[in-house]
C-alpha cells in the first residue's frame, strides 16, 4: 500500500496518523463534517440507500420481528451491515435502539467505506476499519488537506479488482442457517467480469469491470472544494443505485423529493442497458406461439441479484387481434400479489425461498433453502450465448395482428411486505410508496410488418441492435 500525506510522515515516525489533522475521529466520523469540502459525494451519498440503510421501514420492521421470533439470537447479524459504524463502536447490538444512536453514525457512512483497511473473510461484513484519521481511497497522489490523512487503497480502487471484495463481502449474505441468501459477490466472481483481460490486463476490455467500474460512474473535476486542488480528477458518483429507492422521506421533507427524483433519474439511466430480449411470433392456421428470450446483458452478476427473494420481477405479454386481447399472461392488478398471481404460464424471475417443511418463507431467519430463477451472469465471454433465458406461449387466435410484452420489476413483493403488515410490524400505509418499473431493455412490440423472418421461429423483433437471441437469423 502506497502512503502518502501525513500518513507517510506517521508512518515513518511509526506514530499514530490521527496526531496531524485538524478534525478529531470523532469528527470524521460524521458525514457532515465531509460536506464542506466534498458536497457533490455528500448529496449523492445523502439519496443513496447507504445513507438509509438503517431508517428504511421495511428494514427495521424485519429486524425487529426477527429478534421477536428469534428471542435476540438474530444479534447483530443484521445491523452489522446496516449500521456497520454504529455496531463497531458497540452502539447498538441487536439494532432495536437505533432511535437513540446518533443519526449520523446510522447505515453505510463515509467513514465506514473510507475506513477499512482489511478484509477478513467472503460474506457476512469482514471488514476491518483502522479507526484512524486517514481516508483511504483511489488517489495515489493527493493534495494534501488538513482535514485528514488521506492514503490510497487497492480496496477502494476501481481499477483492482480486490476492490470487488471491499464491496461483494457486505453484498453477499450467509444465514445463521447457512444459507446463501444473497450472491452478488459470488456472482460477481463466478463471472467474466472478475477476471483480467487474457488479452492485455493494462487495457481490460469487457473483461475485469469491478463493482465500482458500473456502480461509481465517473467524470472530471475537482474532488474538493478545497485550495489547489487539481481539476483534472476522476470523480465518481456516489448515489450508487440498484433497484431500492427510500419509501418515506429522507433526511426530511424538504430534501426527500430532490434526492428521491435524482435517485430515479440515476436507476432509468442504469437500467437502459440492463437487459436485452427477443420475440418472435409463429404459427398458422390458427395456432400460434410467441417465443420469448431475455438476457442480462449489463449486470455485473445476476439479475436481479442480492435481496432476490424480495425482488419479483415478471414478464408481461399480451397478444391481440385487432383490438381485442387473444391471449395474455404476467397481468397484475395494483397492489396485487404477482406471487399469488393465478396464472400457469407465469415467468417470475426471483429466489422462492423455503422453510425447514419446504412451506414458502419470507423471512431470513426461517429460510432453509431456495430456488432460483434469475437471469444468470455468464461465467465466460465465450459464454454469453448460453445465458440466454426462453420460453414459449402457444395459443389459438384466428389470426394475430400484434403482441406486447415487457417485464416489470418490483423492489419488494406485496406479499413480503404484507407479510410485515400482518405480524404489526411494519405500517401498512407505507405499501403505496412502492413503485413498479418496467424495464425498457425488455420491452417489445411485434407486428408482421416491422418483424424480420427467422430460420425457426416465424418472425421476430429485438430490442436493440445487438439484442438477437442465439440462431434466430442466419449469421
Ligand atoms: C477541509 C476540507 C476537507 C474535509 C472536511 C474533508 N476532506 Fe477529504 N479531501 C480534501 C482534499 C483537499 C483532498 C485531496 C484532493 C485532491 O487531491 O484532489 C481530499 C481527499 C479525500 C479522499 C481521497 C483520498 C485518496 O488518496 O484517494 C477521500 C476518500 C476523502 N477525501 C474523504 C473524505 C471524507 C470521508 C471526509 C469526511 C470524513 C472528508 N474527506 C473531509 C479535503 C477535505
Ligand atoms: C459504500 C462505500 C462508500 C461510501 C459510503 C462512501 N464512499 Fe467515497 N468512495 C468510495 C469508493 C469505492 C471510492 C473510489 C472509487 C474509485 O477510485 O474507483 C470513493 C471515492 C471518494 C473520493 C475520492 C474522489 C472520487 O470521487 O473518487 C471522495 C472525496 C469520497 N469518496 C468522499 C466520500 C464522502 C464525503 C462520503 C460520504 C458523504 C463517501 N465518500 C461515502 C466508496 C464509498
Ligand atoms: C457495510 C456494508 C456495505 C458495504 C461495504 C457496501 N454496501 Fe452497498 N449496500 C449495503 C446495504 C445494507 C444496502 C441496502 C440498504 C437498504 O436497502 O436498506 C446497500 C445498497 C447498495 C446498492 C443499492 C441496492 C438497491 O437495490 O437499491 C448498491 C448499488 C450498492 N449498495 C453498491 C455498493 C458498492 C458499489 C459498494 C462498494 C463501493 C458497496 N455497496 C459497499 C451495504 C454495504
Ligand atoms: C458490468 C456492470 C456491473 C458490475 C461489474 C456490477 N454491477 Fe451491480 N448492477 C449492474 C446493473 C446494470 C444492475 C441492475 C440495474 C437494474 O436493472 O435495476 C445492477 C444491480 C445491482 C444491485 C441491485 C440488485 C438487485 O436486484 O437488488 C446491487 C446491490 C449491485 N448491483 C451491487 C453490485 C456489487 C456489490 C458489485 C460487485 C461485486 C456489482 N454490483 C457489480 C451493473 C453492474
Ligand atoms: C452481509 C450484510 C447484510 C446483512 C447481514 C443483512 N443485510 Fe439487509 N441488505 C444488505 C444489502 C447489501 C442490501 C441491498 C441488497 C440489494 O439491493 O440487492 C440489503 C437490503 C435489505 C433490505 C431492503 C431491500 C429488500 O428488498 O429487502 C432490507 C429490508 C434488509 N436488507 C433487511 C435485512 C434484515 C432484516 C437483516 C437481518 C435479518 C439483514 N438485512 C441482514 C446487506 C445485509
Amino acid at each position: 500500500m502506497k502512503i502518502t500525506g501525513y500518513c507517510a510522515i506517521a508512518v515513518v515516525l511509526a506514530t499514530a496518523c490521527n496526531s496531524g489533522p485538524e478534525h478529531d475521529r470523532e469528527a470524521l466520523m460524521d458525514p457532515q463534517t465531509c460536506a464542506e469540502c466534498h458536497p457533490q459525494h455528500f448529496r449523492q451519498w445523502q439519496g443513496s440507500m447507504h445513507a438509509y440503510a438503517a431508517e428504511d421501514p421495511v428494514f427495521r420492521a424485519m429486524n425487529a420481528r426477527g429478534q421477536r421470533e428469534t428471542n435476540g439470537e438474530l444479534g447483530d447479524f443484521c445491523v452489522r451491515c446496516h449500521a456497520p459504524l454504529a455496531t463497531a463502536l458497540g452502539l447498538t447490538e441487536d439494532g432495536l435502539n437505533l432511535d437513540e444512536v446518533p443519526r449520523h453514525l446510522q447505515g453505510v457512512t463515509c467513514y465506514f467505506c473510507h475506513n477499512v483497511s482489511e478484509i477478513a473473510g467472503t460474506h457476512n461484513n469482514p471488514l476491518v476499519l483502522a479507526m484512524d484519521t486517514t481516508m483511504r481511497g483511489g488517489i495515489s497522489d493527493p493534495v494534501p488537506t488538513t482535514a485528514h490523512g488521506a492514503a490510497y487503497s487497492s480496496l477502494l480502487d476501481g481499477g483492482k479488482l480486490e476492490s470487488g471484495a471491499m464491496c461483494g463481502t457486505c453484498h453477499d449474505i450467509v444465514t445463521p442457517a447457512g444459507v446463501h441468501l444473497e450472491r452478488t459477490f459470488a456472482e460477481w466472481q463466478a463471472s467474466f467480469y472478475s477476471d483480467p483481460d487474457p488479452d492485455d490486463p493494462s487495457e481490460p476490455y469487457f473483461y475485469a469491470q469491478t463493482c465500482n467500474a458500473c456502480h461509481l460512474p465517473g467524470s472530471t473535476g475537482p474532488i474538493a472544494d478545497a485550495p489547489d486542488v487539481r481539476a483534472d480528477r476522476r470523480l465518481h458518483d456516489h448515489k450508487m443505485v440498484g433497484v431500492d429507492r427510500a419509501i418515506t422521506d429522507f433526511p426530511n421533507a424538504e430534501l426527500g423529493a430532490q434526492l428521491r427524483a435524482e435517485q430515479d433519474e440515476a436507476i432509468a439511466t442504469a437500467r437502459i442497458t440492463a437487459l436485452c430480449a427477443s420475440l418472435c411470433v409463429s404459427g398458422d392456421a390458427g395456432n400460434y406461439q410467441a417465443h420469448v428470450w431475455l438476457h442480462n446483458e449489463g449486470a455485473g452478476h445476476a439479475w436481479p441479484s442480492g435481496a432476490a427473494a424480495d425482488r419479483r420481477a415478471w414478464l408481461e405479454l399480451n397478444a391481440y387481434t385487432m383490438d381485442s386481447v387473444v391471449y395474455q399472461t404476467g397481468v397484475v392488478g395494483p397492489g396485487e400479489p404477482v406471487a399469488e398471481l393465478d396464472d400457469p404460464d407465469l415467468w417470475l424471475i426471483r429466489d422462492r425461498t423455503f422453510d425447514e417443511n419446504g412451506d414458502e418463507a419470507h423471512m431470513f431467519w426461517d429460510v432453509r433453502d431456495y430456488e432460483s430463477s434469475l437471469l444468470p451472469v455468464p461465467d465466460d465471454v465465450g459464454g454469453d450465448a448460453t445465458t440466454w433465458q426462453y420460453r414459449s406461449y402457444g395459443f389459438v387466435a384466428d389470426i394475430v395482428d400484434r403482441v406486447e410484452m415487457s417485464v416489470h420489476l418490483r423492489a419488494i413483493g406485496f406479499d413480503v411486505l404484507q407479510d410485515l403488515v400482518d405480524s404489526g410490524d411494519l405500517d401498512p400505509a407505507l405499501l403505496d410508496a412502492f413503485v413498479t418499473d418496467s424495464v425498457p431493455g425488455a420491452e417489445l412490440r411485434w407486428e408482421p410488418d416491422i418483424a424480420e423472418p427467422s430460420l425457426m421461429y416465424g418472425s421476430c423483433v429485438v430490442t436493440a441492435p445487438g439484442c438477437q437471441a442465439p440462431g434466430l437469423f442466419d449469421e
